[in-house]
């Protein structure tokens, strides 16, 4: 891997710093977590390190609240989720940096735990400010990137903060995040297929292009698949599309046919009017989309034809959800996928909030053979792009 990991080092009584990706999702009303997938996953390294005596200084985004203190995106919930978790006491300042935390970390006995306050609170924390990471430096004899999922971010916390400190390396989550990924990179048993779906296909593109060389075959959902089908010439209603990246998905289309990929498009939908809670639907082929609905959700007989090819396939990839799989009805094709994935004799993989989710609620997320923290950081990892948390550990 070219890193050090958690485990060359001694921890015993040292201030070990770990970035953490508990960026969770949350009720938009009460702030509870809704999902606490990526606390759990940090917690084998948490563990390894109070196992053997660390003074533990955990740090985390949480949301996007642009530089300014938020009540809404405070780590509270998560310190409560955490201590819940551990089952030991967490110290949670009101901030990151200061003279307080400061007297907090050296005051701290080894085999305790701190968590700090949303790093994001800082405008410097995403401006990779010098000053800024030298100050969370400051804070620790070791640091250790755990947070996968905030890998492709070169942030203060993530990548700057490493050139203060001579002893870094990567937690055991990520080091389990790169060894499962790095198999979809190097030689996967084949057939090798990717399900790609969600609303952008310009969250995309990238990474399909990044696939043709090494995949057998893509399933194209979600919304993307319109602007897939746009780029095909056919009328997609009032589907979300992405009209100027029709062009790009018709030359990503014949790219894939002379390589001899197979891309798949769905070829029927579930449409309505509005996305609206058991709003009244029809089945349409891609052909018939009427001028005045919208897809929101793969049909019947792309079920059928997604899960046949699922069930061939010895190496799969998925990420983004097949329709707006949060509002039932449309929530069918998502789950449905999910369910034949688990069943899939091959290794597979899930990255991403939505299909994460999708998995959790299918009730198969233990039938996966990883399930991966990062949405954006799996995808430029398999665009093959150097993740910034991760070179900065490179000695
Ligand atoms: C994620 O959820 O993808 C990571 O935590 C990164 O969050 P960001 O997209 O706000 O940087």
């Amino acid at each position: 891997m070219g890193v050090k990991t958690i485990r060359d080092f001694t921890l015993e009584g040292k201030r070990v710093f770990v970035r953490v990706d508990f960026n969770v999702p949350q009720d938009k009303k009460t702030q509870a977590i809704t999902d606490d997938t990526r606390i759990r996953a940090s917690l084998p390294t948490i563990n390894y390190a109070l196992e053997r005596n660390a003074r533990l200084i955990l740090a985390s985004h949480l949301g996007r609240p642009k530089g300014m203190v938020a009540r809404e995106f405070s780590l509270f919930p998560v310190a409560e989720r955490l201590r819940d978790l551990i089952k030991r006491d967490v110290i949670f300042p009101d901030d990151c940096i200061g003279d307080g935390v400061k007297k907090l970390a050296k005051e701290m006995e080894p085999g305790q735990v701190m968590l700090l306050e949303n790093l994001r609170f800082h405008p410097q924390e995403e401006a990779n400010d010098p000053g800024f990471a030298q100050k969370l430096a400051g804070l620790c004899e070791v640091y250790i990137n755990d947070a996968f999922g905030t890998a492709h971010r070169a942030h203060a916390s993530t990548a700057g903060m490493a050139a203060y400190v001579k002893d870094k390396g990567v937690g055991l989550l990520m080091e389990k995040e790169i060894q499962y990924l790095g198999k979809l990179l190097e030689n996967p048993d084949r057939p090798y297929l990717a399900i790609l779906g969600g609303a952008k296909v310009s969250d995309k593109i990238g990474v399909i292009q990044n696939l043709l060389p090494k995949v057998d075959e893509i399933l194209v959902c979600g919304a993307m698949a319109y602007t897939f089908l746009l780029g095909r010439g056919l009328s997609v209603g009032k589907s979300l599309v992405e009209p100027d990246k029709a062009k790009a998905a018709a030359e990503i289309l014949s790219r894939a046919e002379s390589r001899g990929v197979k891309i798949f498009l769905p070829v029927d939908h579930i449409v309505a009017k509005a996305v609206e809670p058991n709003a009244e639907t029809k089945v349409v082929s891609s052909e018939k989309i009427p001028f005045d609905l919208m897809g929101l959700d793969i049909g019947p007989k792309t079920i059928e034809l997604y899960k046949k090819e699922i069930g061939l396939a010895k190496t799969i990839f998925w990420n983004g959800p097949a329709g707006v799989f949060e509002t039932p009805p449309f929530d069918k094709g998502t789950l449905e996928l999910a369910k034949a994935v688990a069943e899939a004799k091959a290794m597979t993989i899930v990255g991403g909030g939505d299909s994460v989710s999708a998995v959790n609620q299918a009730g198969v997320a233990d039938k996966i053979t990883h399930i991966s923290t990062g949405g954006g950081a799996s995808l430029e990892f398999l665009e093959g792009i150097k993740l910034p948390g991760i070179a900065a550990l490179e000695s």
